[in-house]
């Protein structure tokens, strides 16, 4: 099925949050950010902002009724700065004029005297300062101590893993409306309309109830919106509150990016021990997260890091340690596979230490390493693997041994462009890996005119999720979709959700809205089944036509449905979902904590240009294990997306903080994001049908995070082609792989001999290097 929303993005018609309708009286809003990363607040000059024609009133924290906290799992983050700046961009006031254009001149006429104190960017030096968000957790499997000395071969190193910036299209923004008996209604561009209300409801002091959120739909989240929209909605919401007026602020890109955290940079130290068979005996991480100056989702993001820290390998001897490091930078957050992808990139650069030492080429170690069915990951749960099946079935379709072959002669018959390969196994834990989130509720009506009307707490951001949903809701019913129609996600209707993330939210609201059609078509079965005297089991709806024993009957859904109302039948369903079988227990560090994995392999072919270190992605082949997709063209450009959102995190996408913590890298003129030009030359996805039973919904694997993880394997096919050119290349574990720093590896000095080689080349060109 197309998706649904395609007609409406292509026409230009649907409704993001800066395209709801304003009306009259509305003020808008524009946030003050502290100029300085660290520092005690001296004074806060105001008056100049307040001469600016059309402005209303300026809020600080001591305008704020309620309480000046807005931290989801920790409460350490406030809304406005009170006496305390800790990041560069922290909102310190909130002016409010007749018009966007006044309030950002407004702002840029605060100024404010701070006190600066010692700045930290570096989470291994927040480490050392024991500033951390929590005490370090540690996951073990086996016996590490004595696992060393099966070993015949062990490496070090140390890597350093960047951030990296959202970039939705459809920059943070909120529109709230004051509505009668003291309550308020507000539009959040959110993934957690529920997180929206609990920092409203913290800011303003009065309950949950009160505050209506509603989301139309997104353009994009990336995990950006998960937590980092609450800001927004509340500093919109205080002003709103306090003036009795509607207030609005979608915020300017510059103002999105200086202002809200980016996927945690890490840095990580490794050890990896084999045997002489390249069997991965023991494997040591201790992985330093870079959360920023508040705890945000920093402690969920570090324990998937945990969790996804031997990719898809089986490890008999693991210990994995993480450090949450308070640094003055703005908190960083979720982002596409949420901590998982920087545990899966150190485990890759400690296989391509170990193949690069021992002359091998990296996917031997990696094949050899694969986890098997009945397998244990580092936290307990048994593996129920499809990481070979995916591997091989990539071999038999993309012939690695013939592309080695054709990048072997390529890279023998051209001096200065160097082809480089890698593969890249996923393997991705499906679940909330905080078991308690891992519910969700769905509200079915179906009205007397035979139409069915949806809601549930998912957010639709450009996913697919609510073309998913209203197929689960076709598929029940047996009608056409175009009875259907998906509602915004409002938590008046739909209650305590749980954010739309973790890949999980067509699993977990698809499988609500299943539940909920299900108990409704048992009613229509009964209602049937008396009216055409049959047995309610014998009763079956097939294409909108009612069956008795599989023959068509006189009835048609709108009729069953006229009966049903008639006879005062309930046509409206609320269902609760809980993923059964999970658990985790956080004391042991071991349990059960995900429905199910999500594996695939995907193989990389890169070319680098040796004199300009430019490159190109050539191909991405992958095979991905779909379960049995309810949307292939959905998943699909899920996969591609992903693929390319993974890539540009790897390569080209640089977030550069300065020493004072200043975002250098503010715009899109100074961060580079894959475009049209930079996408993969090809992009094969294979799916890997697989009809074993699982908890996804209709079996239909989650698909929204996994992929971004194949992009991983462009970095290490890059410095596969750096050494083609450059066999002894000095290439440090630092990411993104910039073409600076490919142009930096290719001259790189470590080896006499090697370096020789090169000097030809390049005094042959002429050019001093
Ligand atoms: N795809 C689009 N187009 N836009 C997005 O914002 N977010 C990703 C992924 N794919 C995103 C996306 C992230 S971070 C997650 S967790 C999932 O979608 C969330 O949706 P799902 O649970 O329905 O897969
Ligand atoms: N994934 C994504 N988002 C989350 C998670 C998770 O495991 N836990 C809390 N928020
Ligand atoms: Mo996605 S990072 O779980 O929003």
């Amino acid at each position: 099925m197309k998706n649904i929303d395609s007609n409406t993005h292509v026409s230009g018609t649907s409704v993001y949050l800066d395209d709801v309708p304003v009306i009259n009286g509305t003020l808008f809003g524009a946030a003050f950010g502290s100029p300085v990363a660290h520092g005690t607040i001296r004074e806060l000059m105001l008056e100049e902002a307040l001469q600016i024609p059309g402005v209303v009133r300026i809020f600080t924290a001591a305008d704020i009724p309620g309480q000046n906290e807005i931290g989801g799992i920790i409460k350490d983050e406030p809304l406005l700065a009170d006496h305390h700046v800790h990041f560069c961009g922290m909102p310190v006031a909130f002016v409010v004029a007749h018009t966007r254009e006044a309030a950002r001149a407004a702002v840029k006429k605060i100024r404010v005297k701070i006190d600066p104190l010692p700045v930290i960017t570096d989470p291994r030096e927040a480490q050392a300062k024991g500033e951390l968000i929590i005490p370090p957790r540690t996951f073990t499997l086996g016996d590490i101590d004595n696992a060393w000395r099966q070993c015949t071969h062990i490496f070090e190193g140390s890597v350093d893993i960047n951030g990296q910036e959202h970039l939705y299209i459809e920059t943070q923004g909120a529109y709230v409306i004051p509505q009668e008996n003291n309550s308020l209604r507000i539009y959040s561009s959110t993934q957690g309309p529920t997180a929206v209300q609990r920092a409203v409801t913290s800011v303003i002091g009065l309950p949950m109830h009160r505050f209506e959120v509603i989301v139309t739909r997104l353009g994009g989240g990336f995990g950006g919106k998960e937590d980092q929209a609450n800001t927004w909605a509340a500093l919109c919401s205080l002003a709103a509150w306090l003036l009795k007026k509607p207030v609005k602020y979608a915020l300017h890109r510059m103002e999105d990016m200086a202002m809200t955290g980016k996927r945690h940079p890490y840095a990580a130290d490794f050890k990896i021990g084999l045997n002489d068979d390249y069997k991965i005996i023991a494997y040591e991480a201790s992985f330093f997260q870079n959360a920023g100056a508040a705890a945000d989702l920093s402690t969920a993001v570090l324990a998937r890091t945990l969790f996804h820290c031997t990719n898809s390998y089986f490890i008999p001897n693991v210990k994995a340690t993480g450090w949450s490091c308070r640094t003055n930078l703005p908190p960083n957050t979720a982002f596409r596979g949420f901590g998982g992808p920087q545990g899966m990139y150190v485990i890759e650069a400690a296989i391509a230490k170990a193949a690069q030492a021992l002359q091998m080429d990296a996917a031997v170690i990696q094949k050899k390493n694969l986890i098997h069915t009945g397998q244990e990951f580092p936290y307990g749960q048994i593996a129920k693997s499809e990481a070979l099946t995916c591997w091989e079935k990539a071999e038999a379709l993309y012939n690695p041994d013939d592309l080695r072959k054709v990048v072997n002669s390529f890279n023998a018959a051209n001096k200065l462009y160097k082809k480089g390969i890698a593969f890249m196994p996923v393997c991705f834990g499906i679940s909330f890996t905080n078991t308690m989130m891992n519910n969700a509720r769905s509200l079915v009506h179906i009205y007397s005119d035979g139409s069915v009307g949806i809601s549930t707490g998912a957010v639709e951001m450009g996913q697919g999720v609510n073309t998913k949903i209203l197929q689960v809701a076709a598929q029940t019913f047996a009608i056409a979709p175009e009875r259907i129609k998906l509602n915004h996600t409002s938590t008046y209707t739909i209650a305590n959700t749980s954010p739309s993330a973790a890949s999980a939210t067509a699993d977990l609201n698809g499988k609500a809205t299943l539940m909920a059609c299900t108990t409704i078509l048992e009613r229509l079965k009964h209602v049937a089944a008396d009216g055409l005297q049959a047995a309610p089991e014998d009763i079956s709806i097939v294409n909108e036509q009612v069956l008795v024993k599989g023959t068509p009957s006189t009835w048609d859904w709108l009729q069953l449905i006229t009966a049903a109302f008639r006879l005062r039948v309930n046509l409206s369903e609320h269902a609760h979902y809980r993923t059964p079988e999970i658990h985790f227990d956080e004391v042991k560090e071991k349990g059960h904590p995900f429905a199910y994995h999500v594996y695939g392999t995907a193989i990389l072919e890169v070319t680098v240009d040796c004199l300009r270190g430019t490159y190109t992605v050539d191909t991405v082949q992958v095979v991905h294990d779909f379960g049995n997709s309810m949307n292939t063209d959905i998943d699909r450009g899920q996969i591609e997306g992903g693929i390319v959102q993974g890539i540009g995190w790897m390569t080209m996408e640089e977030v550069i903080y300065d020493r004072d913590g200043r975002l250098r890298s503010n715009a899109l003129s100074t961060y580079k994001v894959p475009d049209i030009y930079s996408v993969p030359k090809t992009i094969a996805i294979d799916a890997l049908q697989t009809n074993d039973d699982n908890l996804a919904i209709f079996r239909s694997k989650a698909v929204g995070e996994p992929p971004l993880m194949y992009g991983i394997g462009a970095w290490f096919a890059l410095s596969n082609a750096i050494r083609a050119f450059h066999p002894n290349a000095d290439i440090p574990f630092s990411t993104p792989m910039t073409p600076e720093k490919v142009l930096m590896a290719l001259y790189s000095k470590t080896n006499q001999e090697t370096n020789q080689h090169h000097e030809e080349t390049i005094s042959h060109l002429g050019i001093d290097l």
